[in-house]
């Protein structure tokens, strides 16, 4: 298994380039199969759920190729299943249900089963498909999904506003007879991005970005070429980096708006960012950064994606913070990793008090989701001594050629085997 070898204690300096962002990709890739047309997307970051996508895509019927960030998507004849081997491995897999249903009538798709992150069910995106004339069964661990004739406009009132119920519900809604509205939809970008997406190819959706989305359901979607927007979670784990390394990062493409939550949290710590020309610089404000209180919310608040690497950066702050996770039960794994770099944390349900220390202390730690393994790639950086990240393969699923662009700035990172 890979592992990253880290030398900490150096400041980052330099440039990085964001990539596109993995979760606006997931969902506007797999929009494809409401398609009619062939689509080229650009600035595809180059990650293995964007691979294991594609794989669906092919799966599914289609015909992909992916060079240089570019991917284009040819449309075939569909086929309805989405087999539980690539389901297991990308939960974003259960957003083609929405797409199937509505161009097939049919669409079956392997339950994702459990993750390391929590339960997190589909049983809001199931409901809401059914206001507009599925019928599900549960069959061999399969979700089996039916509609007799064109799926349904609806009202949808989201107890949650789940971000891939949102998005499961845009496809299926774009092509449906009449007008859905989508009430508490999710706001955060990348649904607004795979609504514009749509929008692009000829769907009528308005109020994206909006607790209420509207959608007349259109007769067919045309392809069409579009580019996905910057990844502003791999963005704000870059805004750490050069704060916890008390270096300063120039970051290209990196998206303000988008991290408004984050940026604002940031300064109040004592990190500098501002926009200056085409980049976004970020370092320390003079001194040391403090701690301050977090609660993760859905967008525009405080990203849960970003909850493990504030957690990094906070355990070298002067003073105390509490971060509150509210999205995720069983978000904290990064926790008892960082303690062992000699992190001071207290647990207590889904919130941590995080006391700061002078300084981590290398340590071989092991990664447990995607974004436990950024902060313990942020607290390596900044300990003493040699840190050892095992099972990288959760990086890799979202952050692309972290070692090269970290490297590009005077870190010392090797990948290796064990
Ligand atoms: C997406 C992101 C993920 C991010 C999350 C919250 C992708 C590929 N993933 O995940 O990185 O952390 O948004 O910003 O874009 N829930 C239910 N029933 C449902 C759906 C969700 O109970 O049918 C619950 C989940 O268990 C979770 C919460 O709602 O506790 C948020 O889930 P949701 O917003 O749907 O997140 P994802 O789309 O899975």
């Amino acid at each position: 298994m890979e592992k990253l070898i880290i030398e900490g204690g150096r400041p980052l300096e330099g440039r990085i380039r964001v990539s596109g962002s993995k979760n606006a990709a997931l969902p506007i890739l797999l929009a494809s199969l409401a398609v009619d047309g062939p689509v080229t997307y650009t600035n595809v970051p180059n990650l293995r759920d964007i691979n294991t996508t594609l794989r669906l895509l092919d799966i599914l019927g289609c015909g992909t190729t992916f060079e240089n960030g570019t991917v284009t998507v040819t449309p075939g004849t569909l086929v309805p299943e989405a087999p539980y081997e690539l389901v297991k491995t990308m939960r974003a897999s259960v957003l083609c249900l929405g797409p199937l249903l509505a161009r097939l009538c049919e669409a079956r798709v392997s339950l994702p089963g459990g993750c390391a992150i929590g339960s997190r069910p589909v049983d809001l995106h199931l409901k809401a498909l059914e206001k507009m004339g599925a019928t599900f069964d549960l069959e061999q661990g399969y979700i089996h999904g039916t509609c007799d004739g064109r799926l349904r406009g609806a009202h949808i009132q989201f107890d949650f506003p789940t971000v891939g119920g949102t998005e499961n519900l845009l496809m299926a809604a774009a092509l449906a007879e009449g007008e859905t509205v989508l009430v508490n939809a999710a706001r955060e970008p990348e649904v607004v991005d795979l609504a514009n997406f749509l929008c692009a190819c000829g769907a009528k959706i308005t109020g994206q970005g909006t607790s209420i989305i509207t959608i007349e359901g259109v007769e067919r979607l045309s392809g069409c070429e579009y580019r996905i927007m910057p990844d502003r979670i791999e963005a704000g784990t870059y805004l750490c980096a050069a704060a916890i390394t008390d270096g300063e990062l120039l970051l290209e493409d990196c998206p303000m708006f988008e991290l408004e939550a984050v940026i604002a949290k940031l300064r109040e710590m004592g990190v500098y960012i501002e926009e200056k020309g085409d980049v976004v610089v970020a370092r320390r404000n003079g001194g040391g950064v403090h701690g301050v209180d977090v609660v993760t919310l859905p967008f525009p608040g405080f990203p849960t994606d970003m909850q493990a690497q504030i957690m990094a950066l906070m355990c070298l702050s002067q003073g105390s913070g509490m971060i509150k996770e509210t999205i995720f039960e069983n978000r904290f794994m990064h926790v008892q990793e960082l303690s062992r770099m000699g992190a001071h944390i207290t647990l207590d349900g889904r919130t941590a008090m995080v006391r700061g220390v002078d300084s981590l202390i290398g340590a071989p730690v092991m990664a447990s989701d995607l974004r436990a393994s950024a902060s313990l790639v942020l607290a390596g950086l900044a300990a003493k001594g040699s840190t050892e990240v095992q099972r990288i393969y959760h990086l890799d699923r979202g952050y692309e050629n972290i070692e090269h662009k970290l490297e590009g700035v005077g870190a010392r990172i090797t990948r290796a085997r064990d």
